[in-house]
């Protein structure tokens, strides 16, 4: 059955909007939690199908998941080392923390190379090399990664390439390891620091998450916790982009400001007005947009994930401006969708000038791409007429509640399903 977004664009957007628990922690702490060896409460996860998709992993491993609107309850007491090459871990881009994880734990692991959002080449070259130096042997057979270790040893570990995914992968399966591990230049986005947070409350010893270099004294177990997870920042950016494009005073709150630097300045810059609050942002509405341009790098540079909801709101900005993501190599499949709704647009590699301002008008258009997606739900609530996003499922993997938050804010946008004719 597939379902759509349909959105009566025009409509003036205010109120507040509460953010979920980040996406990108969520996917990896669900797997940490599989370590411990009792239960693990998580609280305020997102209420996105990559969770469930998880959820339902952890079912198939042996371990049991009860959870309501505030928490999730991980029993990993029953877990086993079962092979997982196929079916639901090819749902996520994050079925990849299995692998460190299930490698910790039991010292071999069967894990199939992971799905997700095609973003261009996304390898996972610094992850393997990252188990490698543990002791591991790593080898892909038809399409799903075996790991095996007689025993995992603590390691010096250089990423060729900052990683988040990397570094929390190699952090997983380096915890149960024995002796000391080091990783050099890694990540230092938010999730990871909460990822850290997690561990250490679990029993592990990590200094250092948040900062390039990370230290890691293995320990002989790790056991159930509670934990609250940090908030999505890149919802809250999308919701304050979409308060720039469509608002007249929108407060977007449970939200860790610091985490939200690059994309308040430059929505600043643009001219919107934004007061900042210890746990909250009010973005109002600007006299007019000005252009600004945009590059992406690892944190704490400008996110890429909000790359692409910034081409949609520079639509609407005089002038062009030019976005430009250094971290992914196609992650511009929203451009030709925003085009169809009048969008103007010239794509030079890893670069985009958006010509604005320009008035866009709904049509038909496809969410290629999680992100993708969140860019033509902006384009949409400011279009003419109906825009009609089709493959929500991208949409869905990473934004919660999307059509009730924005319902409350005042949007007219519905999910409809093209329910199979009875006759
Ligand atoms: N890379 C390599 N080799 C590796 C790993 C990464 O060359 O072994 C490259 C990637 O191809 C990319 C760059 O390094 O060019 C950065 O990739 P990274 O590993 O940091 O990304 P990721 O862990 O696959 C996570 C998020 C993404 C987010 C990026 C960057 C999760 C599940 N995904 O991906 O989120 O864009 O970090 O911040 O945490 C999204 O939420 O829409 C999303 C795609």
């Amino acid at each position: 059955m597939a379902n759509r977004l349909v959105i009566q664009g025009g409509k003036k957007l205010s109120g507040t909007v509460t953010i979920d628990g980040a996406k990108n922690s969520a996917v990896a702490l669900i797997p940490a939690a599989i370590m411990a060896d009792s239960e693990v409460v998580l609280e305020g996860l997102p209420n996105i199908s990559d969770v469930q998709t998880l959820y339902q992993i952890i079912g198939e491993l042996g371990g049991s998941v009860r959870y309501d609107e505030n928490q999730a309850i991980i029993d990993p007491s029953e877990i086993v080392d079962m092979p997982l090459p196929n079916g639901n871990v090819k749902k996520l881009r994050a079925s990849y923390y299995l692998m460190g994880a299930l490698l910790g734990k039991f010292k071999k692991a069967v894990v199939g190379l992971p799905g997700g959002c095609y973003l261009g080449p996304r390898p996972i070259d610094q992850h393997i090399k990252g188990f490698e130096a543990l002791g591991a042997t790593v080898t892909n057979e038809q399409g799903a990664i075996y790991l095996r270790a007689e025993k995992l040893r603590g390691a010096r570990i250089y990423l060729d390439v900052v990683s988040v995914g990397a570094t929390i992968n190699i952090m997983l399966a380096a915890v149960l390891a024995e002796g000391k591990t080091v990783i050099e230049n890694a990540a230092k986005e938010p999730e990871i620091i909460d990822v850290a947070t997690l561990l250490n409350n679990m029993g592990a010893n990590i200094k250092g998450a948040g900062t390039d270099t990370i230290r890691i004294q293995g320990v002989e177990k790790l056991s159930g916790c509670r934990h609250a997870i940090i908030p999505d920042r890149i919802e809250a950016g999308t919701y304050m982009i979409i308060a720039a494009a469509a608002g007249d005073g929108v407060k977007i709150q449970n939200v860790i400001p610091d985490h939200l630097e690059g994309i308040t300045a430059k929505l600043s810059e643009m001219g919107v007005p934004i007061e900042v609050a210890d746990d909250s942002i009010c973005v109002g509405e600007a006299e007019h947009l000005s252009k600004v341009d945009v590059k992406t790098y690892a944190y704490p540079g400008f996110a890429t994930d909000l790359q692409q909801p910034m081409t949609a709101l520079l639509t609407q900005a005089e002038g062009s401006g030019i976005v430009t993501d250094t971290v992914y190599s196609d992650r511009f499949k929203q451009i030709a969708e925003l085009e169809r709704m009048g969008g103007k647009f010239k794509q030079n590699g890893r670069s985009v000038v958006i010509y604005g301002k320009t008035p866009l008008k709904g049509t038909k258009v496809t969410a290629t791409d999680l992100r993708a997606g969140a860019a033509l739900i902006i384009a949409g609530l400011v279009a003419e007429g109906t825009t009609e996003i089709l493959e929500i499922e991208h949409i869905e993997r990473g934004y919660g509640n999307i059509v009730e938050k924005l319902t409350a804010l005042g949007a007219d946008i519905r999910k409809e399903s093209d329910e199979p004719s009875i006759s």
